[in-house]
């Protein structure tokens, strides 16, 4: 089999040559012609729809970076030579379906709504050709596309790890050439506070900043003994919130409750359970600077020291949530939600009596409370929340969407219960996990290779068709331990994001493992065109 396998791609490489189409994701049909269409410097970008400017500006500027041409962008004169932007009336209840037609004369790209449109654009990218060279000939071809899920996302931990601005945006953009629609922004851990609020700046000029950092995998061999942080202002925030929505991916931020929050405790001590105690790690770990009072987290891990639910520390977390709201126009705030120990709660007088006078069971019950607590608060603004499956323990909150990563377990019972699902599988889709046996750089652990994340359907086999409706879609997350630079943070993403956006977007009756490897070979040369550091694929 594995013979068969290899003759097949070996033949597919061969192929290639011949400059063929290879689109990722696949697309729902498609159908390619004899003859090319040359883009060249006579050649327009042609608005017939209105609205299309930014779409415009996006194309233009592709084939100006990449390719050196500046194409005029025009709303009236002829067609012909032309690259038409338009609406089609395509009528897909998931927003984004889009068709392209590439004639002798012309290409046109009809999107259902401007998202549709620029992914027809994104579409069109992958049919220039994968080296700079001229002239731009591309083949004729006819595509129809449409997405399968409405969310496609990926995450990025900046707690940490911190990322630049540009970083994130560059982040966004292999997002948005994924025809992916959702970035979760992973802010707050106890490694690092990373967003500014300014009601609490102590959040972070002392929560945004660790002493140290222990080196390589954990428990380590040591610490570096250096200061390592930093965090985005609200004005860069909202940057990076505008570019995301110019490419029709929408920021859903996390702030982590009532656990991972030892960064946040280290600025506040007051929202601990213990606010004398000093903050504990490991023994067998290497601390550098201070262990007097509350630090921020140097170590990996689940840490007992977490939010206390007193009316303090739910006033504090609604201050935070008052400036987070407007920042981010999506419709859900991530709550966390997740590993939350419950030593300090079993500990804490406070806690033991307010879960006497809340009537509760235990423990759980108090997360339960105070997850049910946030959302009050948060629908009451017209938000969403979403939290890992741990929200499922103790009472699931009436209106939350739940995040599946301990498998899938999560997910279906949450469906069960009918509330709305994304699937992130540690399995499937933890891109920390190495690609490689045997590793070739520090991860986190796990094996999750191309093929696996190829191999992974969102929707578990243990639910009902009635139940399929509640799988909003999937996600891949990228937890930042043991990726400390851009360069890392793009090896472990590519290329598994490509074979994640397939699984997300084209319809389970046109995957195939086989086919899909044929048109990585295209691919891994757009990710040379752009620079992308990758994991190559073993020969
Ligand atoms: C998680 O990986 N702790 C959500």
């Amino acid at each position: 089999m594995k013979k068969i396998t290899t003759l097949l791609l070996l033949l597919s490489l061969f192929k290639l040559n011949a400059q063929e189409v290879s689109i990722i994701p696949k697309p729902t049909s498609m159908n390619v012609k004899e003859g090319n269409f040359t883009i060249s410097k006579q050649t327009k970008i042609y608005l017939a729809g209105s609205n299309l400017e930014k779409n415009a500006a996006f194309l233009q500027s592709y084939i100006e970076t990449q390719f050196g041409i500046k194409l005029p962008i025009v709303k009236s004169g002829v067609q012909k030579e032309s690259i038409v932007l338009n609406f089609d009336k395509i009528g897909h209840a998931i927003p984004g379906a889009y068709h392209v037609e590439v004639n002798n004369d012309h290409i046109y790209i009809g999107g259902d709504n401007e998202q549709g449109v620029f992914y027809g654009i994104q579409t069109l990218i992958q049919l220039l050709p994968t080296t700079k060279i001229n002239p731009l000939t591309i083949k004729q071809v006819s595509i129809e596309d449409k997405p399968r899920f409405a969310y496609r996302g990926l995450m990025l931990d900046v707690s940490r790890h911190f990322f630049s601005v540009d970083f994130v945006k560059k982040y966004i953009d292999y997002i948005a050439s994924h025809k992916m629609n959702k970035f979760h922004w992973h802010l707050t851990d106890d490694q690092g506070w990373r967003i500014e609020i300014k009601k609490y700046p102590k959040l972070t000029t002392v929560g945004g900043y660790r002493n140290g950092t222990i080196i390589g995998r954990y428990p380590g061999t040591g610490n570096t003994n250096a200061v390592y942080g930093g965090y985005y202002t609200q004005d860069q925030i909202k940057e990076v919130v505008k570019y995301a929505a110019d490419r029709y991916v929408e920021v859903i931020p996390e702030i982590e409750l009532p656990g991972h929050s030892s960064a946040a405790i280290a600025a506040y001590p007051e929202l601990s359970c213990f606010p004398e105690e000093s903050t504990k790690h490991p023994a067998n770990t290497v601390w550098s600077g201070s262990k007097e009072g509350k630090q921020v987290q140097q170590v990996w891990g689940v840490h007992e020291d977490v939010f206390v639910p007193s009316e303090n520390t739910f006033t504090f977390l609604q201050n935070v949530l008052n400036e987070v709201i407007p920042l981010f126009p999506s419709k859900y705030i991530h709550i966390g939600g997740d590993e939350c120990p419950k030593e300090s709660w079993k500990k804490s007088a406070f806690c033991q009596q307010l879960i006497k006078d809340k009537q509760l069971n235990d423990e759980h019950g108090l997360q339960s409370y105070f997850i049910q607590r946030i959302e009050k608060y948060l629908n009451s603004k017209g938000k969403q929340i979403i939290g890992w499956d741990e929200i499922l323990e103790g009472g699931l909150a009436p209106n939350a969407t739940v995040m599946s990563w301990r498998g899938e377990k999560g997910g279906i019972e949450a469906a069960k219960q009918k509330h709305n699902v994304i699937m992130t599988p540690g399995e499937w889709v933890y891109f920390d996990h190495s690609q490689n046996k045997p590793e070739d750089s520090v991860t986190i652990g796990g094996f999750t290779n191309l093929e696996k994340v190829y191999g992974y359907e969102p929707i578990p086999k243990d639910i009902s068709k009635e139940e399929e409706k509640y799988v909003l879609g999937a996600q891949a997350n990228l937890w930042t331990e043991y990726i400390n630079n851009n360069s890392k943070a793009e090896y472990m993403i590519f290329p598994r994001l490509s074979a994640l956006s397939e699984i997300l977007w084209s319809s389970k009756d046109n995957r195939n493992w086989i086919d899909f490897q044929h048109r990585m070979q295209a691919q891994y040369q757009r990710y040379n065109l752009l620079k992308i550091n990758y994991n190559k694929p073993a020969k």
